[in-house]
């Protein structure tokens, strides 16, 4: 990665009462040329001119992210469609019209006008809509799509929060919008929807379920994108890098069965127990229901089992925190995989470098 060099100006912009002055000198920034951290509903993004390549090249740098690793393409508008792709499905549409604004991700084939970087060299194209005051004006006043990774440098969880951003990106981008904590703390849910029936590669914010029901399709779930093994790059070029990871080691431990939380928790004490007998300091991430069943061990909440909404923002500020304590080794619970549970287990699986234990 670069050394720091740039100046970063700082906007903080309050999403309910977005500064159009703000705005317009950020927008300004993309049309240029420059770099931009903007928040989305999800996590927070680091945005150049999609269709600008040299403007493109500068998010790789800025993040330390390995070149054929594609980004996704935010627009403001259904119409800006047409710029990315030249044949777009029907179900493309259906999708947009039920869920855009919003955290879903849908990766099409890709029109000419698409720069190579963007796409990493691949056919296809990764675009969505996002649900945030501030990312849709941005984008609108720039006039252009915007490609964006997540802010994070590459392999650490994504930024949830301005302050995240300004921790870790301060000197290399020209912009950093912050506009406090992103609403669900978790990636947007990512569909191949070349494939038919579509292909879920990152499962995220939007619960496939969802999906499913406005296609009247089931969604094929591989292996990887349950956080169980490795994309192969044909498939899935990004997913095979190391993600979300603490640089503390963690251990994730898991059940076929969670109904008897009581049953569970007992062996998730017994080996946590096991480690600090061996003189490790241990912090468990834990939910609300099973706390009670822990005793005298540092516990780090990931909200209740009832709402994963919850668990789902709260997991990559709990994942950024195992860092910070004065522990050796971090362990968590496990989630079943419903709903955002699916997502849940992907993250912490993958950030886990898959050192899961079956109990
Ligand atoms: O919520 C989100 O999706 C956030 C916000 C900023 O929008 N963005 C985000 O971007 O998470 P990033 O780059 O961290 O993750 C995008 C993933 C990568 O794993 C990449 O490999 C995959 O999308 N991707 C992008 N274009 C693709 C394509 N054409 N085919 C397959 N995968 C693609
Ligand atoms: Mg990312």
């Amino acid at each position: 990665m670069h050394e720091p060099v740039k100046p970063t100006r700082i906007l903080r912009i309050d999403p309910s009462n977005p500064r159009i002055d703000y705005l317009i000198e950020a927008a300004r920034v993309i049309k240029y040329g420059g770099l931009v951290i903007f928040p989305t509903e999800t996590v927070y993004g680091l945005g150049a001119d999609a269709m600008n390549n040299l403007a493109v090249r500068k998010i790789f740098e800025a993040k330390g992210r390995p070149l054929d690793n594609p980004l996704i393409v935010h627009i403001s508008d259904i119409n800006q469609l047409n710029i990315l792709s030249d044949n777009v499905k029907e179900e493309v549409y259906q999708l947009a019209e039920k869920f855009w604004p919003g955290p879903l991700t849908v990766v099409l084939y890709r029109s000419e006008r698409v720069p190579y970087e963007v796409c990493a060299g691949l056919e296809t194209v990764a675009v969505r809509m996002p649900a945030h005051p501030v990312a849709l004006k941005l984008i609108e006043l720039s006039g252009t799509p915007i490609a964006a990774p997540s802010a994070n440098p590459a392999g650490k969880p994504s930024p949830t929060s301005g302050e995240h951003v300004k921790r870790d990106m301060m000197g290399r981008v020209d912009v950093i919008i912050d506009s406090g904590e992103t609403l669900y703390g978790v990636e947007s849910t990512i569909i191949d929807i070349t494939r038919d029936p579509p292909l879920l590669l990152r499962p995220g914010a939007l619960p496939i379920e969802e999906i499913e029901k406005t296609i009247k399709k089931k969604i094929v779930i591989p292996e990887f994108a349950r956080g169980l093994i490795e994309a192969s790059e044909a498939i899935a070029p990004g997913m095979k890098y190391r993600h979300y990871a603490p640089s503390k080691p963690l251990q994730v431990i898991e059940s076929s069965d969670y109904s008897n939380l009581e049953r569970y928790s007992l062996g998730v004490f017994k080996h946590v127990k096991r480690l600090m007998d061996n003189g490790l300091k241990v912090v468990l991430l834990a939910s609300s229901e099973t706390t009670q069943y822990y005793h005298e061990v540092e516990i780090l909440s990931l909200g209740s089992r009832k709402n994963l909404f919850e668990v789902a923002r709260n997991l990559y500020k709990a994942l950024r925190k195992i860092d910070e304590l004065d522990i050796d080794i971090a362990v968590s619970e496990g989630f079943e995989e419903k709903g955002l549970g699916l997502t849940i287990m992907n993250r912490l699986r993958k950030a886990s470098g898959y050192n899961i234990i079956r109990i």
